[in-house]
């Protein structure tokens, strides 16, 4: 007997890769719920199947919500929350315009809190209970961001972000640096409650060889933290990187070399790969997080998901705010399935939650702590909406399936469909009980 919570709802989890066996490996319960106790998940199942084995339990009805585990954001930049839907420019001119003037700001202690917080919230309103974020060089930034996560209970992938050349002085660290401060907040905050440290050059432009080698050294002496950093974004950085590091064979060499590549190697973008480096990618069990509303606003490419998955990479998919335009994982499975259409694939949204949830999770090596509906998961649950507006509830109403019910939100849905959200089974959005 437990004296947990019951959540109940229309219940979505899955119990295989719907890239491989379709949206049979999803798992729909029309009137389901998921027992909550002590921060885990207990049971899935029938409603009445749960009420009847758990009568002490607390009941929250959610009606007709849709149950699922909370979305992942599995690439994102917490310090660009302000400058985010900013106008014109093209990756590198607007790293220099936009972003770097107000990473400068997160030297100080109070802005970096102040962001966080707000950061976190806005994550948690859109139905978001991990993010996998970048912070800025200076370490009271990452300080910020992981104790505004411990102070919410949130599942939080985080890391200084390290840049010896190629930025503001006042950005700037240096090879010794960036190894000695990353391994002080790998002391602090790898595996406390739920942070887990990443280890975060920013990219091969902004990093020395020397760099990038210490902090090579620094993963394989902490292999159980992630390494993230961007790949192949936009084809004027793909000839940066090779004027750069003229002796290495691609742009994923310049990680390689330095040991950056391999299992819990996380990259952001990846649209402009060579051959060698997909077998690479693959070979080495890293990661590709794919980062749909980023990579149509700056203008960076299609992001060849078909051709990805067909070949077995490890795929995630992440807002890359401020890059990306949106907070919201709904917007960004739009963009995705809109990037995909452009290059003649239509995932199917069975494939677009499970990229958002259990996807991303892999991608960030959490998939058996997160991103699912299971007993022995962490309870990081999201209840939607699936009439949240009047022009979704019109097209959902006509709907003959759950896909049918659930597309109209992934395509128009944003806050206004989170109807309630648990991180680690508390109750952190939408009125209580
Ligand atoms: N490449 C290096 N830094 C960044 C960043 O902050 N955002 C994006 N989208 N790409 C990058
Ligand atoms: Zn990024």
């Amino acid at each position: 007997m437990h004296d947990g919570e019951l959540i109940l709802g229309q219940v979505l989890r899955f119990a295989g890769d719907p890239f491989v066996q379709g949206a049979d490996a999803a798992r729909f319960e029309r009137r389901g719920g998921v027992l909550v106790a002590h921060g885990r998940i207990v049971a899935v199942g029938a409603a009445e199947d749960l009420r009847r084995a758990h009568p002490q339990a607390r009941i929250t009805d959610m009606g007709d919500a849709l149950l699922s585990a909370g979305l992942i954001d599995a690439h994102a930049h917490y310090p660009q929350t302000g400058i985010i839907a900013s106008w014109g420019k093209r990756l590198i001119d607007w790293l220099n315009s936009y972003t770097f003037p107000e990473e400068m700001r997160f030297g100080d202690p109070d802005h970096a809190a102040t962001v966080a917080a707000r950061y976190l919230d806005l994550l948690l309103a859109h139905g978001t209970t991990t993010v996998a974020s970048y912070c800025t060089t200076h370490p009271v930034s990452a300080e910020a961001l992981f104790a505004a996560a411990r102070d919410r209970d949130m599942r939080i992938v985080a890391g200084k972000t390290c840049m010896d050349r190629n930025a503001p002085a006042g950005l700037c660290d240096t090879a010794q640096r960036a190894h000695d401060e990353s391994a002080a907040l790998i002391a602090r905050w790898h595996g406390q409650g739920r942070a887990v440290y990443a280890i975060t050059p920013r990219f091969s432009p902004t990093s020395t060889p020397e760099q990038l080698e210490a902090l090579g050294a620094l993963w394989s002496a902490h292999p159980t933290c992630l390494m993230q950093t961007h790949l192949s974004e936009q084809l004027d950085e793909l000839e940066w990187v090779h004027d750069l590091f003229p002796e290495a064979r691609d742009y994923l060499d310049t990680y390689e070399r330095a040991g950056l590549l391999g299992p819990g190697a996380v990259f952001g973008h990846a649209i402009h790969l060579t051959g060698r480096e997909r077998g690479r990618l693959r070979d080495s069990g890293a990661a590709l997080v794919h980062c749909p509303t980023s990579n149509t606003f700056i203008g960076s490419g299609l992001f060849d998901m078909q051709g990805l998955i067909a070949e077995g990479q490890r795929i995630g998919l992440a807002t890359d705010t401020g890059g990306g335009s949106s907070f919201s994982m709904l917007r960004t499975m739009a963009a995705a399935y809109e990037v995909a259409q452009l290059r003649g694939f239509a995932i199917h949204p069975a494939q677009l939650w499970w990229l958002a949830s259990v996807g991303s999770a892999r991608a960030l090596r959490l998939e058996d702590r997160i991103g699912n509906l299971a007993p022995g998961l962490e309870a990081d649950i999201l209840a939607l909406d699936l009439a949240s507006t009047p022009a979704i509830a019109q097209r959902a109403a006509r709907a003959g399936d759950l896909w049918e019910a659930l597309f109209p939100t992934i395509m128009m849905g944003d806050d206004r469909a989170v109807a309630g959200v648990w991180v680690n089974g508390v109750r952190r959005v939408g009125a209580s009980g």
